[in-house]
């Protein structure tokens, strides 16, 4: 069945949209299933990078149909503003190039205002959210009081609505957070103008991909943010309000489990990390500075969403193998190798110490991390550029050993491996 999906195996930024602009060049359908704007895709075709936050990376490639999925948040303002970036680079979307889930939520100026009010409440212990909405959002979804883009297909009732979801967050805003209400008339009537413009986008998702999988087309669903941020089987509370893994691609677009072919976890060659929460391998000084670069190129280590540094580390195979566990991963693509070249050493941590006891899986997924300390293998590193590498037997002997070592450690094959930032930047294994 020609379902394939791909998901990020870390904190997110593993490099996904890259491998999905690669692969969406043998697919028909590009499927958001999970997040909202606090994803960033960054894509470099030739002299142009794009960055892309809601729009799924795929439609990049001409041929392909995007879709966002039933799980995913959607921001309007955010989206039309996408759509008028993508139109000036000279891509044109369309409602014949972009399909919109009736049943994806809508994230409103309430939401972003409430979320910013609970990170500022929190102090200490924020998450570090990338204050798009994304967790009040969720949260109306779940307490069943959301606004769905369906109820953008009849203004007089959307209005209403947004009126009474506004009133409602108010309250919140007022009493638990004392911060400045929203006017419910101006955002209704802000919503009610996306809503004309988002209107002829609307499809029932899974009726369409279904139908596309049951002719033949292919699929790929793109997950936004990665493993070690799902709402279930993340860093919780450290986490995202949305299942990047796996399953939440079939949820989250409303597809059967028959349809998955490949399930392809992106991995970075080292480990990354934005916002608070733990991180067992994560390391300080020089070391840090070399592998997040100093923020001048697109492809540094800086949020794409917000411009934050990310916390770097090496990589971490206890949490990779739980990954792959919780994903049912038949296959790794690995970002960033040309990153570890000029490294004496690369270290790959393969468990942990807690005191006398040596773990090597975690005993209650990956929440409480708190007094983990890493034990690594030390491999030797390599000195020689990869950036021009395209065949396996053209990369230096130990970035082949690194490899090879995750694996074995893994048990997973790795398929694919960037070089480089470029398109063409990439080894595949076959
Ligand atoms: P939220 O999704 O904005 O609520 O943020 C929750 C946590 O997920 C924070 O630690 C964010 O930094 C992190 N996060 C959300 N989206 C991404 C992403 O696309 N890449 C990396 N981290 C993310």
């Amino acid at each position: 069945m020609p379902l394939d999906i791909v998901v990020g195996t870390q904190w997110g930024d593993e490099g996904k949209g890259r491998f999905v602009d690669l692969l969406a060049a043998q697919v028909d359908y590009v499927a958001r299933f999970n997040g909202g704007d606090n994803a960033g895709h960054t894509v470099s075709v030739g002299q142009q990078t794009f960055k892309l936050h809601l729009v799924p990376s795929g439609v990049i490639q001409p041929h392909t149909i995007g879709v966002i999925g039933n799980g995913v948040v959607v921001n309007p303002a955010v989206l039309l503003n996408e759509i008028e970036i993508l139109a000036d680079a000279g891509i044109h979307i369309s409602p014949k190039r972009l399909r919109l889930s009736h049943a994806a939520h809508i994230i409103s100026p309430a939401h972003l205002a409430l979320d910013q009010a609970q990170e500022t409440a929190r102090g200490k212990t924020k998450i570090g959210t990338t204050l798009r909405g994304i967790g009040p959002a969720y949260t109306s979804k779940v307490s069943r009081q959301g606004l769905r883009l369906v109820d953008m297909l009849d203004l007089d009732k959307f209005k209403h609505a947004v009126q009474v979801h506004v009133k409602e967050i108010n309250q919140q805003l007022t009493n638990l957070y004392q911060v400045e209400p929203l006017n419910p008339q101006i955002v209704s009537e802000e919503l009610c103008h996306h809503a004309s413009q988002i209107s002829p986008y609307i499809a029932d998702i899974s009726a369409l991909l279904s139908g596309a999988l049951l002719s033949g087309r292919r699929v790929l669903a793109e997950g936004a943010q990665g493993t070690l941020l799902d709402l279930d089987h993340g860093t919780y509370p450290f986490v995202t309000s949305s299942n990047p893994t796996a399953g939440g691609a079939l949820t989250g677009l409303g597809l059967g489990v028959g349809f998955t072919e490949r399930v392809i976890g992106v991995t970075k060659s080292f480990q990354t990390r934005v916002g608070s929460g733990p991180f067992p391998t994560e390391l300080e000084g020089n070391l840090a500075q070399r592998l997040r670069g100093t923020g001048e190129n697109p492809w540094d280590e800086f949020g794409t969403t917000t411009g934050r540094p990310r916390r770097v580390g090496w990589l971490d195979l206890v949490l990779l193998r739980y990954a792959i566990r919780v994903n049912g991963l038949t296959e790794l693509a690995l970002t960033k190798l040309d990153i570890l070249t000029g490294f004496d050493q690369i270290y790959i941590c393969t468990g942990y110490r807690i005191g006398e006891q040596l773990i090597n899986e975690l005993p209650y997924g990956p929440s409480d991390l708190s007094g983990f300390e890493p034990i690594y293998e030390e491999l030797s590193g390599w000195q020689e550029d990869v950036r021009s590498v395209r065949r396996w037997e053209d990369l230096p002997l130990s970035a082949r050993a690194y490899i090879l070592r995750i694996e074995e450690l893994s048990s997973v094959p790795v398929r694919l491996i960037s070089v480089g930032p470029e398109r063409e930047q990439v080894v595949e294994i076959t």
